[in-house]
């Protein structure tokens, strides 16, 4: 029999932490850990974050920001985390930072932070409104404020391209 477990931590369902040690079949041809594998990762810590917070099933809409800037090695664990910065009607903007620590000697590094855009789905597939996010600190508000400006870049970014393939004549 499966029960709800009555949260008494903290834990307020807008972050979780996903850790996953680096084994080599996720190596690609230079032996460092593949940038599609790295993707998948962060895409799961993206569902996982963004489907507790709301409780619905959740889709990807967009991913800001992927930079691999330094590789990743294989034998590292890599802790992706992942928080809720910012909450519109039925879409979320997952922030998600990656740290990859030598297990050997523990020495830590930022290799990336990247942003996912995900949308709640009720049960005929369409975006579902869901909780309106609380700002407890300037922290977070600092947070949400920068997740608005990336969202109206975006958006302008999405007006913008739609104007000018309509004044190409291209179609999709
Ligand atoms: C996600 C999806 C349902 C949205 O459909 P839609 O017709 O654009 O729906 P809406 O216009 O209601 O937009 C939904 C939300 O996305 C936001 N959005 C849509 N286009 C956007 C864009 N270019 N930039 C930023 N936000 C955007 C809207 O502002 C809205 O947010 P809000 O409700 O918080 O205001 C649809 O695009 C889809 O099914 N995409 C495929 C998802 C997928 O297969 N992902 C990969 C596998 S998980």
């Amino acid at each position: 029999m499966t029960k709800k477990i009555k949260d008494e931590s903290t834990d307020d369902h807008r972050s979780i932490t996903l850790a996953e040690v680096m084994t080599p079949d996720m190596a690609n041809f230079a032996g460092h850990i593949h940038g599609g594998h790295l993707m998948l990762l962060l895409d799961k810590a993206a569902y996982a974050c963004a489907a507790r917070y709301c409780g619905h099933y959740v889709v990807t809409l967009s991913v800001d920001h992927i930079f691999f800037k330094e590789p990743i090695f294989v034998g590292e664990l890599v802790m992706f985390y992942a928080m809720v910065n910012y909450v519109g009607t039925s879409s979320m903007e997952i922030g998600i930072k990656v740290i990859a620590e030598n297990l050997q000697n523990g020495t830590q590094r930022h290799t990336n932070t990247c942003y996912f855009t995900m949308v709640a789905l009720d049960e005929q597939g369409k975006p579902i409104a869901i909780p309106k996010l609380e700002l407890r600190d300037d922290i977070e508000r600092y947070r949400y404020k920068e997740a608005e400006l990336r969202r109206e870049l975006r958006l302008e970014y999405s007006k913008k391209h739609q104007a000018h393939k309509l004044k190409q004549n291209i179609q999709d």
